[in-house]
């Protein structure tokens, strides 16, 4: 099994400010984000936060498993697509839309990663839902985060709340341990048992992501990273950075 890094006070510190940095941007792309708004001018606004806040956007240009470099500095998802779609020049939010937020900063040479979703103008009570059942989903996974339990636990979290709704996770793709490097060990599925994976160490951080379909979990591709569900339904996902301490755990994106 891989090594989990335990952070020093000094990456913890740069992740905190990191993190600051990041929920306040993505805080600002969400209010910026409205009916007719053209969603590359989002990522217009995000490159131009990072040059403003001296941060890395870490996503521009990263490669993993052989995939091309990825285009853009966010990645921007709206209703039925899935996990590293990009915003393209273009193409506007409509009214009723669902969108996805997700990226990462470097900052001190750490990275930190954070997703929102939310709606375009007025949305259906059935999105309401799948928004609240994934948020949820976010907030009573990271809850169980301290010193001793394993990851599978978090998994486990996450995975009730959302099927419990009638929900489904994706299995392909997970949360991540994080710091030096966008993805480090170990994986942190949307599934699980309690028990499944490494034990949880304070010092630990790592990027929580439930990644929500409202139907199937079953995904398309497209340019190598684009992905969409392949039924149509709609696709969700919040996201943190959360470090884990003596008793508990710390929300760094928050
Ligand atoms: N939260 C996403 C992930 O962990 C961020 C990906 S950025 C990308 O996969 F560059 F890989 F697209
Ligand atoms: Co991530």
């Amino acid at each position: 099994m891989k090594k989990i890094h335990i952070k020093t006070q000094n990456e913890i510190e740069a992740m905190r400010e990191g993190g600051a940095i990041l929920a306040k941007m993505l805080q600002e792309l969400k209010s910026q984000a409205k009916v007719g708004t053209d969603i590359w001018d989002l990522e217009q606004s995000f490159l131009e936060m990072c040059r403003e806040n001296n941060v890395k956007p870490a996503c521009k240009d990263y490669s993993m498993h052989g995939l091309p470099p990825f285009p853009s500095g966010l990645c921007v998802s709206i209703n039925d697509q899935s996990v590293h779609c990009f915003p393209v020049k273009g193409k506007v939010l409509k009214n009723g839309d669902l969108l996805t937020l997700d990226t990462v900063i470097q900052h001190k040479n750490m990275f930190l990663d954070s997703a929102i979703t939310f709606g375009i103008g007025n949305i259906s009570e059935s999105n309401k839902k799948l928004l609240d059942t994934a948020e949820k989903a976010l907030y009573e996974s990271i809850k169980v985060i301290k010193p001793g339990i394993n990851v599978g636990a978090i998994s486990h979290a996450m995975q009730n709340v959302v099927e419990k709704m009638g929900y489904s996770v994706l299995e392909n793709y997970a949360g991540h341990g994080i710091g030096k490097n966008m993805h480090e060990p170990p994986e942190v599925p949307c599934y699980g048992n309690p028990k499944d994976g490494p034990e949880i160490l304070e010092g630990m951080v790592f990027a929580i992501e439930p990644l929500v379909c409202e139907n199937l979990n079953l995904l398309e591709h497209s340019n190598h990273w684009q992905t969409k569900t392949a039924d149509g339904g709609n696709f969700v996902q919040f996201e943190h950075t959360v470090l884990v301490t003596k008793d508990g755990y710390e929300i760094l994106t928050k």
